[in-house]
Formats: C-alpha cells, structure tokens, sequence
C-alpha cells in the first residue's frame, strides 16, 4: 500500500452523509441503458474494398462501411467470434501463434469485416449514444451510417465510440466494423475478430461517465479490525453545460441483499466533475477465495431532483499488501499464492470465450488448489474478472506492453480504470519480459512513470513487472519497481536477491513452464508429444516439484503462478510442426487434467489426494518395469498390484513417491494414510479392455435459453465395462437436435489438426444481366425524383450500353442513367438472398429497382452490390442507375450480375478422442426446450444426452 498517495486521496473526500436526498435506488427508472449487441451480426473474411474510409468527404465510407452495401451474402455469426480458430492449421505458418495462417505472410486471411444494422427511434434523441467494445483482435475502423467514427490499435484493451451525433432517430443504422489482424501483438496464439462482447449504451446528458466509479475499502493500518471506510469516487460526463446542481447518492447493500448505508453529496454546475464520498461500514463480511463476499453499491444521479442515471458496482471490502518478509498478505494475515499463468484462448472457440467458459475455467483451477491467475499477457476480458470476484480468485492484472507513450499509457489508465472495483485484482503487472530494455535507463524511466500513473489512479494495490533477469537489480527496472517479479531462476541468485534488497517484496510472476501431455508416458518427438512424470523441464524452467518445493520453503517469496493453468494453441515448446500447442498446461486445452494437476492439488489444497500415474493399458511390456508414480498428500501410502502390496512409503512434503512396477494386467492401487495411520484416501486404476461404447457427460444439464449459455460435455470411450480406454483414439460423430448449437469440439491432443469449428457452406450462383441496357446523358443526377430512374419510361430510344466493356460511355464531368429489363423466376427469388452485382460503378451511383432506390455507389475503385430481394417480383423488372461520372470516361462497366445464395449446407461435426477423451461445447438458443447431442463411433454403442434450456429474463440486449 502506497500510503502517501492514499493519504493525499483521503484529504480530498469530504465527510459523508451530511445532504439528503431520498432517492432510494428504486424509486425511478434510470434512463441508462446497457444493450448487448452480440447477436446477429454478418461477417465476411477478407477485404476486396481498398480504402473504406473516404479521406475526402465526410459520411461516405465505402464498401462494407457504406450504408448501402450488401451484406445479404455475408455468413451471419454472433460474437463474441474468432475466426483464426476457424482456419485450418498450415505447416508454413507461425509456430507461435499455433501455425494458422494469419498475421504476416497470410494477407487473405488477416482482414475481415463485421456488419450490424440496428433500430434507433425519436425517443431516443437527446440521449448520448455509446459503442463499447470489450476487445477485438485487433487494428479496428469502425464505421456507423458510413462515418468514421474510430481506430482502435490494441487487440486487449476495451474501448469505445460516441456515436450521438451520426446516428440515425427515425429508423435503421449500421455499423461496420474492418478488423486487420496483419500485424501480431503478441509471440502466442491471439486469434482475430470480435472476440469479446460489444454494447450500445444510452445515457442522458449528464451522466456518470464510463468507468466513472472507484469504489474502494481502506482499514486503519491495512488491517481489517474495526470499521471498513469505504471510499466512492463518482466522475460526470455531461455532454451538455449543466447549469443546476447535481445530486450523487450511493447505496450499500450487503452480500446478503441488505441496504446498509445511503449517503450522498452534492456539487454546483460543472462539466466533468469528480464527486467523493465516504462512509463506514462496521465488521463488515471481508472478500477472500474462501468467501467471496461481495457488497453492491448503486450509485444514483440526479440533476434538480430528476434521476439522470443509475449504476450498480460489486466491490469486495477485503486488504492487500506484499510484504518483504511475509510474503503476499491478504486481510492482514500471509496468504501464499498459488498462482497459474493463462492465455485466454480454449479449444473448440479459440480466444471468443462465452462468458459460461470463464466460470468454467476458473471452477477449474479452483479444484485443483489454485488461487490466484496472472492475466498474461494482456488485460483481461472484464467476465473474467467477474468470474473471479464470484468465484474466488485473485488476479495479477497484466498490461501488455510497456511504454510510457501517450497511446499506451491512456490504454494502461483504461485497464485500470476499468479493473480497479474488482476485489478478485489484488496486484498489476506493467509488462513481461522486456528484454532488451529492461536493463535501460529509458526502460527504467518508462516504468517509473507507469507505476506513478498505477499509484495516481489506484492506491490500494501493488505493482510489480514480470522480469526474467535473475538477480540483476542495479540499472535494471527490478530497481523502481515496487513487488520484485521473478519469471523463473530458481535457484541460490533468488536468496542473494533477496539478503541485498531485504525491503522489496518479491512474487514469483512465471514459474514452471514443466511440459506434460495428458495420458503420455514417453516423450515422441515425432508425434509431438512429451511425458507426463514430472520430468520435463526446459533450460530456463522447472518441474513442478523443484519450483513449488523451493518457494513453499521460503514465505517471504509470496508463492507464484506457474506457466500454465491450461494448454494454449502456440508455443508448442519443445517441439515444432506437428505440435500445434502448448504443452506447458498443469490441464490441456479442453480443461482435461492431466497429472501434475493432482500434483498441486495434493500441496495446494487440505482435501486428502492420491493419484496414481501412469494408466495401465501395457500390453507387449508384461514382466517389464514400469515407473509408478504417486501424487498425494497422505502422509504414507501403500501400493497394491493385484491385491498384493509393493510396499508402504512415507511422503515427503511437496514431493511424490516412486515404485518400480513389473506389468501385469490387472488392477493398480493404493492406500493413503494420515499421521494417525487413519486410511483416508483410496484410489485404483484398472488396465481396461477394447473400446465399447461412447459416453457423453454434459458439466450442466439445464441452461438458459439466451443464447449465450453453454454446456461443456465431455465425451469418453469406455470399454464393455464402463471404464475409460486411455489409449483410445477413435472417430466420434456428433448430431444436435433442438433449440442449440455446438460452438466447438476439441480433444487436448497438441498434435492434432482436425478442426475445432465445422462451418456451413453458402452456395451461390450468379445470373448474369449484361443484356437490353441503354443510357441516356442527363445533367443533374443529383436531383431527387428523376424521371429516368422511375419504372415507367420509354428508354426505346436511348443509345445501346454494354456493361461488361472495362469503361463506360459518359464523357468526362458528365453524367446519364443506364437502365434495362430483367426476367426474375419465381424459383429464383426463392433464394436464400438475392443481391444485385456491379463489376464497377464509375464515380458516383445511385442505383433503383422498380423505380426504388436500393443504395448508392461512391468508390469507383470497389464492386458494389445491393440486397434486392424485397424489390424484385416474378415476372419483369426494371433496373435504373443514375451515375455521375468525373474524370476520364465513366458509367457501368465490368458485368452486372444478381447472386442467389443458397440455403446453407450443415456440416457434420466430429472430433476424434485423444486418450480417450474429448470435449463439445454446446450453446443454448433463445427459445427454451430439449438439446439433445448424440455421439457416434464405428463400432461402439452411440449415447444421446440431454440438455434442457429454460427461458427466463435475457440481459437487455439490442433486437
Ligand atoms: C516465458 C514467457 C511466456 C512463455 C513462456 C514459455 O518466458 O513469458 O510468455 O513464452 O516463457 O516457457
């Protein structure tokens, strides 16, 4: 805790409570609105439109960003969405990001483009409009009615856009996102595309402005006896001069949903003011992994006694500090860090998780002893963190890069501001690994400003930087920084480190990085595999036991967060092609543990563990040793082949025990015993006969009908006895029926290249409509309602036109309408969409069916096409363009064509198992009923599950 700046915060809160107001939270509306705009988007891989944004007229974006574009054609997908993960896997590309083909060297697969249309209405003027992105991977233009109304460059941070002025009040609004993932940011996978969620936002002028709380808890002497002071820092954004007095009032309900406190305080006019206020909160319920209590603060806005706007903030009341001697101090008392290091990627959606997959995940870690997680190395999604907060979690927040440059550093202010309520961060991270300016003075400088910045906008936390520089300290940034980070180097230079520098508080930032796979016993540098003993260190890291032995004997080390919780795609250390992931994960991509899981689970948690390794599935090596392995915290354990005993061992603490086993099929056990030679813990593994039937087990049965909800099912091929085959390899189908979708297969195995996502194919066939056009010069195609363009003209004597020839007939600076007729079937217009092509419009169009305008063309350069459909009718029909050509010759050129797309083609999924075992994630739809998934292999008996969906309240979404 940084006292002088807690306290120089602490003389600008004035005393609390001294207005009132009686604006209980639920007596008005707030007119805030916070609408999901997840669903129902369009997207389109690839860029064919060169520059949408048009450097030389306002509001005329072009291709995709213009108003009317056809996006009719494009594949309709709901975020949050990464397309990388639906990209096949290609031995050329950069092994670190998972060999898929993006980033530099795969221009056709690096730019896309998100389209939404959306309604606003009259009731919606004088409100402020927002877009909020939580994150898109990454260099975004983003477009609304054909203006430019942002560029956002970081693939990690959360950012948005006004868009009050360019929205359109009586009707229909686009948005266009062009989303360029050219460039990588990061050295592991990242995926592409709109990976997290994005939100309309309507406020009224005066309103709390975005991350415009800080709420905060502070004890006397940071240790939480007595009464909690809480501290609410509320800033305004008004958009227009507020001339009256402004009214903030807070409410304080208790975990249990009790209203504890109101208070409340007022400013004069002002434009963007900052309004504190205090209160305490005695004995109050403090937050923990253990006990995650959460408290809720509604902040109410009222200007003359109007409510302008409302806000609900879940805090946590609960201490944190790092000490040099104690190590990491959570309420007061040492609390070890049990950390794990994670990427935010998963199998079967790559780096879009839905929010569900987040609890699952972090439910995950739990179980195995963990703690706390390092969001490395990037700021995280914000659901994370709330699965953090209600679950029980501490986070190391991470910023990405460092620099103390005014886009980075706003990007880094952003991440805090909008982190900071969250009990579930106890410690920031500036960056990791900097390493060739670490050891700089500017690299120092940088992140002296950083961590000035960090106490300036957060005094409650720590601060450290991930260094991998053993014990350097002199000229390197281990000098500035406040919690000393270690990435790996264990070993004496940590002691050494820590008797010179007695009064910096050290963590261990990145440890580990010991590389397993799940159910492999050998490592197989062909198949891209290595073995899951507790052996496979790499010359910078460590195996489970040597780093957690080491740390858990020094307390002033504050414990640390291992590379990694879970695999990730990339980095498939210490192999390449055909290794497309990571192997660092204490569980595999999926969240399958593998062994060390029960490794940390047995030091990492007070449950009785024991857990035998390898599996016994051996045939060929009878009579041969093999090395049984145990992970347990019982204090002696005894080991059985067959009923007969190989021998009781005693434990030594934060190691495994070890037996040479002669196979023979049959049964492995053991018996764990406590101090008191009580049996309190069994376990057995049984060599299992050929592979019989398939199993699916969904983690839940029942979700939400919101589309968004989904169920993680694990599929398993079992023998004629229900056990898992461990070796087992096969082929599962998998057919859905009902109101549900699979988002995603995946099955752990680091070297396998069968696809996560199967895609629907939309065929099309193109018609083409070169024939019967005529033109006619006019002089102002400007001119609404012009004659030329209505269906009814006689064009009988106008000049033939041939719209394939690469340039038109217009002279230059003048300007015609070009019209024909075209038969459209019934059949035709059966069609799943129906657009109308042009190879080229040049300059300007404006383009009518039966005398209807369907769009405009103003980008010479790009191949316009409309959406039709509701225009044409079996039978004739008249197409009319007025074009207004410039320089050179001009007019319609290059074909005209109608595309019809076809219903979609549902593929068929399947996934094989990977020692037998593999994973489904299913999505609920918004319509509640029965999901049922059914899995089938050659040979085995099938199994269908069933998932129910209810329908309840959806978060506030956009139509
Ligand atoms: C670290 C780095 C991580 C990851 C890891 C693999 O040095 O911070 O991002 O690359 O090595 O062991």
């Amino acid at each position: 805790m940084n006292v002088t700046a807690l306290a120089f915060r602490l003389l600008l809160l004035v005393s609390p409570a001294v207005f009132t107001m009686n604006l209980a939270a639920s007596e008005m509306p707030s007119p805030h609105e916070r609408l999901l705009l997840d669903f129902g988007w369009k997207f389109h891989l690839g860029n064919e439109w060169g520059f949408a944004q048009n450097l030389s007229k306002a509001g005329t974006g072009s291709g995709p960003a213009s108003t009317s574009f056809s996006d009719a054609s494009w594949r309709p997908v709901n975020l949050p969405h990464d397309w990388v993960v639906e990209l096949p896997f290609d031995s050329t590309a950069d092994s670190g990001h998972g060999f898929k083909p993006v980033g530099p060297g795969f221009p056709q697969n690096s730019v896309a483009w998100y389209r939404r249309t959306f309604d606003l209405w009259e009731t919606d003027t004088g409100k402020r409009l927002w877009l909020e992105f939580d994150g898109v991977y990454r260099d975004c233009d983003v477009f609304v009615n054909g203006w430019f109304v942002g560029h956002h460059n970081s693939g990690y941070d959360s950012f948005r856009y006004d868009i009050t002025d360019v929205a359109n009040y009586d009707g229909k609004n686009i948005v266009a996102v062009k989303v360029d993932a050219s460039q990588f940011e990061g050295w592991f996978y990242e995926g592409a595309g709109i990976y997290r969620h994005v939100w309309l936002v309507k406020t009224s002028p005066v309103a709390i402005a975005p991350y415009g709380i800080f709420v905060y808890s502070v004890f006397k002497n940071n240790i939480p006896e007595g009464p909690a002071t809480i501290l609410v820092e509320t800033a305004l954004s008004a958009s227009t001069n507020v001339t009256s007095a402004t009214k903030v009032n807070c409410q304080i309900v208790s975990p249990e949903g009790k209203s504890l406190k109101t208070f409340d305080n007022s400013i004069a006019a002002s434009s963007e003011p900052i309004v504190a206020l205090a209160t305490e909160i005695d004995s109050p319920e403090l937050w923990s992994p253990e006990s995650p209590k959460l408290y809720k603060l509604i902040t109410t806005i009222a200007v003359d006694g109007k409510i302008v706007d409302q806000k609900e903030t879940e805090f946590g009341i609960r201490t944190v500090a790092f000490d040099p001697d104690k190590g990491f101090l959570l309420n007061g008392k040492p609390y070890e860090l049990k950390g794990t290091c994670n990427h935010q990627d998963m199998a079967g959606v790559g780096s879009a998780l839905p929010d569900r997959l987040q609890y699952f995940r972090v439910e995950k870690l739990k179980e195995m002893g963990c703690n706390a997680i390092r969001t490395s190395h990037n700021a995280p999604t914000p659901e994370l963190l709330e699965a953090c907060d209600h679950l029980g979690m501490l986070v190391m927040d991470e910023n990405r890069l460092l620099g103390s440059d005014a886009a980075n550093l706003a990007q880094f202010e952003g991440q805090i501001e909008r982190d900071r309520n969250h009990p579930s961060v106890a410690i920031w991270s500036i960056a990791n690994e900097e390493f060739t300016v670490q050891d700089t003075p500017a690299g120092k400088r940088v992140a002296a400003t950083m961590q000035t910045l960090l106490r300036q906008l957060d005094p409650t936390r720590p601060i450290t930087y991930a260094a991998p520089v053993g014990d350097d300290y002199e000229g390197n940034i281990n000098s500035v920084i406040e919690v000393r980070g270690w990435n790996y180097h264990v070993g004496r230079d940590m002691d050494n480190y820590h008797r010179e520098h007695p009064a910096q508080p050290e963590v261990g930032t990145e440890q580990a990085s010991t590389v397993s796979t799940r159910g492999i016993y050998t490592n197989d540098a062909t198949r891209g595999y290595v073995s899951s003993y507790d052996l496979n260190e790499q010359p910078w890291s460590n195996t489970a036991e040597r780093w957690w032995s080491y740390f858990a004997e020094r307390p002033w080390l504050s414990g640390g967060f291992i590379w990694t919780g879970f695999d990730y795609r990339g980095e498939p250390t210490p192999y390449g092609w055909p290794c497309i992931n990571s192997h660092f994960g204490v569980m595999d991509m999926c969240g399958f543990p593998k062994d060390l899981f029960y490794y940390y689970q047995a030091w990492w948690t007070d449950r009785p563990v024991l857990h035998l390794l390898p599996h016994w599935n051996w045939p060929g090596l009878e009579g041969r040793n093999i090395s049984v392995w145990c992970f347990s915290n019982c204090k002696e354990v005894e080991l059985f082949l067959n009923g007969q005993s190989l021998g009781r061992k005693t434990m030594k603490p934060n190691s495994h025990l070890e037996w040479m086993v002669k196979y023979e099929p049959g049964t492995l056990s053991a018996q764990g015993y406590d101090a008191d030679s009580k049996l309190i813990a069994t376990t057995k593994i049984e060599t299992s006969g050929a592979p019989a039937a398939v199993q699916l087990e969904p983690d839940r049965k029942t979700l939400n009908a919101d589309g968004e909800d989904v169920s993680v099912i694990t599929v398993s091929v079992r023998d004629a006895q229900n056990r898992i085959v461990p070796v087992a390899t096969n082929l599962v189908d998998f057919d859905l029926d009902g109101p549900g979708k699979i988002l995603g297969v995946g099955n752990g195995d680091p070297s396998c290249h069968e696809p996560d996502v199967y895609l629907p194919t939309w065929p099309s066939r193109t018609v083409a409509i070169n024939d019967g056009w005529r033109w006619e010069q006019v002089t102002n195609v400007y001119k609404p309602d012009l004659p030329e363009e209505k269906t009814d003209v006689d064009d009988s004597g106008w000049a033939k036109a041939d719209p394939q020839s690469p340039t038109g007939p217009l002279e230059g600076r003048s300007q015609g309408v070009f019209r024909t007729k075209i038969q459209v079937t019934g059949q035709e217009l059966d069609a799943e969409s129906v657009e109308l092509c042009f190879g080229m419009i040049d300059d300007d169009g404006w383009v009518y069916v039966n005398g209807q305008k369907v769009g405009e063309s103003h980008d010479w350069k790009s191949s316009p096409a409309f959406d039709v459909k509701h225009l044409l009718h079996p039978g004739e029909n008249v197409i009319a363009v007025a074009v207004a050509n410039w320089d050179g010759p001009g007019g319609i050129n290059k074909g005209v064509t109608l595309r019809l797309g076809e219903k979609p083609e549902l593929p068929q999924w399947k996934r094989s198992v990977f020692n037998g075992l593999a994973q489904v994630i299913v999505q609920s739809s918004k319509t509640g009923g029965e999901i049922k998934l059914t899995a089938r292999s050659e040979g085995l008996t099938p199994n269908t599950v069933v998932i129910q969906t209810r329908s309840g309240p959806l978060r506030p979404s956009v139509p």
